[in-house]
């Protein structure tokens, strides 16, 4: 059989790649006559993956509830590698940046389209039964929702918002800060005024992670890198078209569809609310209440001021 001049050159390059590193080619050549051919679910891990949905019930919508929370979960893990992308960028520059925050804001744009699964997917009936099986459990504890806002912004802008400009002043630490981070609010119980069980196993997991990436990103998460650039970078109109969308789309959209979604389920009145334990999620997760915000320079004083109502889409346009 007659070898063709490419595979000839194939195979010197080969062993010029192999010899760099102190390898024998021949072996590696032999590790590729042996080797299977790889197929599509080995390298998805397809059996694995459809393996990973045990409910907790046998209500059948169990299982929309627990595969859309995987679903979104994987949607915060490609927004952490593009946030991340950006973060270690050698020289940063607008270009790169603002293509990799497009993808970001396309993910949480699918994700806040596709929360129609949650608000009209599942029988109310049948969640408000298994979610009693669920307790303490919730996405309240998702470690990746709060490792996207670390990578996003200044440490700053994530403390409880009515004493974020007090913090701002003295110049906090990432610890200090982290003891009035704004998710705290979320996660007292009306009843008693102490932190629920859902917080402090949440603080067991996630405290020392979270705080070790703040101190991480301190000066590579999207505003410091925003702020690296030159003066005239920084005027680039679509990085900073894409820096609002960020904001909006993290901040208020995804947020808001949320909130629909425990308003459809999950409304009582409050006494009843107090009662059973809970916790006051009607004065915490509607954006306008939170406030966080990312780049609040990028706002108007009446923009932040509204934050949350429905200026946001006729302002943006719905272009991202
Ligand atoms: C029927 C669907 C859902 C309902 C009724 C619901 C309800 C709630 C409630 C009441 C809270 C406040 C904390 C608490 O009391 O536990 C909360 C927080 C949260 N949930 Fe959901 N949720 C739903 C779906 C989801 C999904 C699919 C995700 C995706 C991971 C998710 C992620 C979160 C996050 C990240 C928080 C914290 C929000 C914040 O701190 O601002 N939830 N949810």
């Amino acid at each position: 059989m007659e070898i063709k001049p490419e595979i000839i050159e194939k195979i010197k390059l080969l062993d010029q790649k192999y010899a760099a590193m102190g390898q024998d080619l021949t072996s590696y050549l032999d590790g590729l006559l042996y080797a299977d051919y790889l197929t599509y679910w080995d390298y998805v891990h397809l059996d694995t993956l459809l393996s990973l949905q045990t409910p907790r019930t046998s209500f059948p919508d169990e299982n929309i509830f627990i595969m859309y929370h995987q679903i979104t979960e994987l949607y915060f893990k490609l927004s952490l590698h593009e946030l991340k992308q950006i973060g270690n960028q050698e020289k940063p520059n607008a270009a790169f940046t603002t293509a990799r925050l497009h993808r970001v804001n396309n993910y949480f744009k699918n994700l806040t389209h596709s929360f129609a699964i949650m608000i009209d997917g599942m029988e109310r009936e049948q969640f408000l039964k298994f979610r009693m099986s669920l307790l303490p459990a919730s996405g309240f504890q998702s470690g990746q929702y709060r490792m996207v806002e670390i990578c996003s912004t200044d440490f700053i802008q994530l403390v409880a918002k009515d004493i974020r400009e007090n913090y701002r002043n003295k110049n906090a630490s990432i610890e200090e800060m982290f003891e009035h981070i704004y998710w705290k609010e979320g996660a007292t119980e009306l009843s008693s005024g102490k932190k629920t069980l859902t917080l402090k196993q949440f603080e067991n997991k996630y405290s020392v992670t979270l705080t070790k990436l703040a101190h991480e990103f301190k000066t590579k998460n999207i505003w410091a890198i925003y702020k690296s650039l030159s003066a005239e970078e920084q005027k680039d109109e679509k990085l900073i078209n894409e820096l609002k969308w960020l904001d909006v789309n993290v901040n208020i959209n995804w947020p808001l569809v949320h909130y629909k979604s425990a308003a459809r389920y999950l409304q009582k009145n409050p006494e009843d609310i107090a009662a059973t334990g809970g916790t006051n999620w009607q004065k915490y997760l509607p954006p306008r209440f939170q406030k966080r915000i990312f780049y609040p320079e990028l706002w108007t004083a009446t923009e932040i001021e509204e934050w949350g109502k429905s200026w946001v889409e006729d302002l943006l346009g719905s272009k991202v």
